[in-house]
C-alpha cells in the first residue's frame, strides 16, 4: 500500500508567524502548514494519498456531500513534552471510531494504518506547530471525509475525500461548566447516529446550544428522545458523576451516545482515585435527586477538546440544580491532573496510551 507523498515545495510559516499564533491559538484559528489528503473512488479504492498545502479545496458545487451530509469526522492531540518529544494519544481508538462512523453513514473504511500515517505526518511535518505544555496547549488534529462525487440523487458517493488538519489550540472548555437540559430538542434516537461522529449530529444540536446561551448555560446535556427521561452526553463531551459511595458514574454505550475516547480514559484511572467505575443507564430524575440529597457530589464532562471539565450547575425550564457547593469537584479535578499528566509525560504512562510521533 502506497505511502502518503510530501509535496516539498509546501511553503512553510516563519518562525515569528508561529510565535504569533502560539500565543493565542484560540480553537481553530490557525492551521499548520500541511494537511493530509486522499481520495476513494469505487473503481480504485484509496489513492492520490499525500501532504499538501493546508489551503482552499476546489469542489462542483454538486458534490453530494454538500446536499445529503455525508460526512464523518474525528478529534485527537498531539502533546509537547518537557524534553521536548511530541506524542498522541491514542490514535488507534479515533482509527477505530472514524471506520466505526464511515460504516455507519454508508462510507468506505479508511484503512487504519492511513489513518495512523496521515495523522502522525501531519504533526511530524509540523513539529514548529507543537505548543509548549504551559495552559495545556496542544496540537489538535482533525482528520475528516466527505462524500465529494458530483450527484443531485440520494445514493452512497462513488467518490470520497479525507483530509486531515492540524492546528494548535487552548482546552475548549477552561471554565466549569452549566449544562442546559432541553425540553424541546433531542440529539439521537435508537438506530440513528448517534454513536457516530458525523456533522449532522452537530447541526441538528446547535439550535439547542443557542437555547441553552439563552439561558446561561455553557452547554447542552441531552436526554434519550423517546422518554426524555434517560440522561445521555453533553454536546461534545460525555457526561459522569461521582457518587458519596464512591462510584464513577456514566451513560453506557447504548448506541445512541458517542464511545468517547476521554470517557473511557478516565473510567480505567477511576481505580487509581478510589473510585469504582459504572456504566450504566443513569435517570435524570436519579440524577435530579441525586444532587439534591448530596448523594451525587460532583459531576463532570469530557472529552478531547474539552479535556475534564467540572460540571457545577443543571439547569432545565423546571430546575436549576447547583452541583455540590458550585465549585469544581476535587475527584474530578484529580481525574482531570492525572489524565493531562499522562498526557503531557508528567504522569507515568502505565496504560500505554501515548503513541511518540516527535
Ligand atoms: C457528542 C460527543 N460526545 C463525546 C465526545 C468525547 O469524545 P472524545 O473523548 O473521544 O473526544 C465528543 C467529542 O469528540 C462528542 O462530540
Amino acid at each position: 500500500m502506497s505511502a502518503f507523498a510530501v509535496d516539498p515545495t509546501v511553503p512553510r510559516a516563519s518562525a515569528t508567524d508561529i510565535a504569533v499564533a502560539l500565543q493565542d491559538p484560540g480553537f481553530g484559528r490557525y492551521f499548520v502548514d500541511h494537511m493530509a489528503q486522499a481520495t476513494w473512488s469505487a473503481a480504485d479504492g484509496w489513492h492520490d494519498k499525500a501532504l499538501l498545502a493546508t489551503g482552499p479545496l476546489s469542489l462542483h458545487p454538486a458534490v453530494s456531500g454538500l446536499h445529503y451530509g455525508q460526512q464523518i469526522f474525528e478529534g485527537l492531540k498531539a502533546y509537547r513534552h518537557a524534553d521536548d518529544s511530541v506524542w498522541m494519544f491514542r490514535p488507534e481508538k479515533n482509527a477505530a471510531r472514524f471506520a466505526h462512523s464511515a460504516a455507519r453513514m454508508q462510507m468506505p473504511a479508511l484503512p487504519t494504518e492511513d489513518f495512523i500515517e496521515s495523522v502522525t505526518k501531519v504533526v511530524q511535518l509540523n513539529l514548529d506547530w507543537v505548543p509548549q505544555a504551559e495552559g495545556e496547549q496542544s496540537l489538535y488534529l482533525r482528520p475528516f471525509m466527505f462524500a465529494s462525487e458530483i450527484q443531485i440523487g440520494v445514493k452512497a458517493s462513488d467518490y470520497y475525500t479525507y483530509i486531515c488538519l492540524g492546528m494548535p489550540v487552548m482546552p475548549f472548555y477552561p471554565q466549569p461548566l452549566t449544562l442546559w437540559v432541553s425540553p424541546t430538542y433531542s440529539r439521537s434516537m435508537a438506530g440513528g447516529t448517534g454513536d457516530a461522529k458525523c456533522g449532522g449530529n452537530y447541526g441538528a444540536s446547535m439550535i439547542a446550544e443557542a437555547e441553552a446561551h439563552r439561558n446561561g448555560c455553557t452547554q447542552v446535556l441531552w436526554l434519550d428522545s423517546a422518554t426524555r427521561s434517560w440522561v445521555e452526553e453533553g454536546g461534545t463531551m460525555n457526561f459522569l458523576v461521582i457518587t458519596e459511595s464512591g462510584e464513577l458514574v456514566t451513560p453506557d454505550l447504548n448506541g445512541r451516545i458517542l464511545a468517547g475516547i476521554t470517557r473511557d480514559s478516565l473510567l480505567k484511572l477511576a481505580d487509581s482515585h478510589g473510585l469504582r467505575p459504572v456504566e450504566r443507564p443513569l435517570a435524570f430524575a436519579e440524577l435530579c435527586e441525586g444532587i439534591t440529597s448530596g448523594r451525587i457530589t460532583e459531576a463532570l464532562a469530557c472529552g478531547t477538546a474539552a479535556v475534564v471539565s467540572p460540571v457545577v450547575g443543571i439547569k432545565s425550564p423546571e430546575i436549576d440544580l447547583t452541583v455540590g457547593d458550585g465549585t469544581p469537584g476535587a475527584k474530578t479535578l484529580e481525574l482531570r491532573a492525572h489524565l493531562t499528566g499522562i498526557q503531557f509525560g508528567t504522569e507515568p504512562d502505565s496504560h500505554d496510551w501515548m503513541r511518540r510521533v516527535g
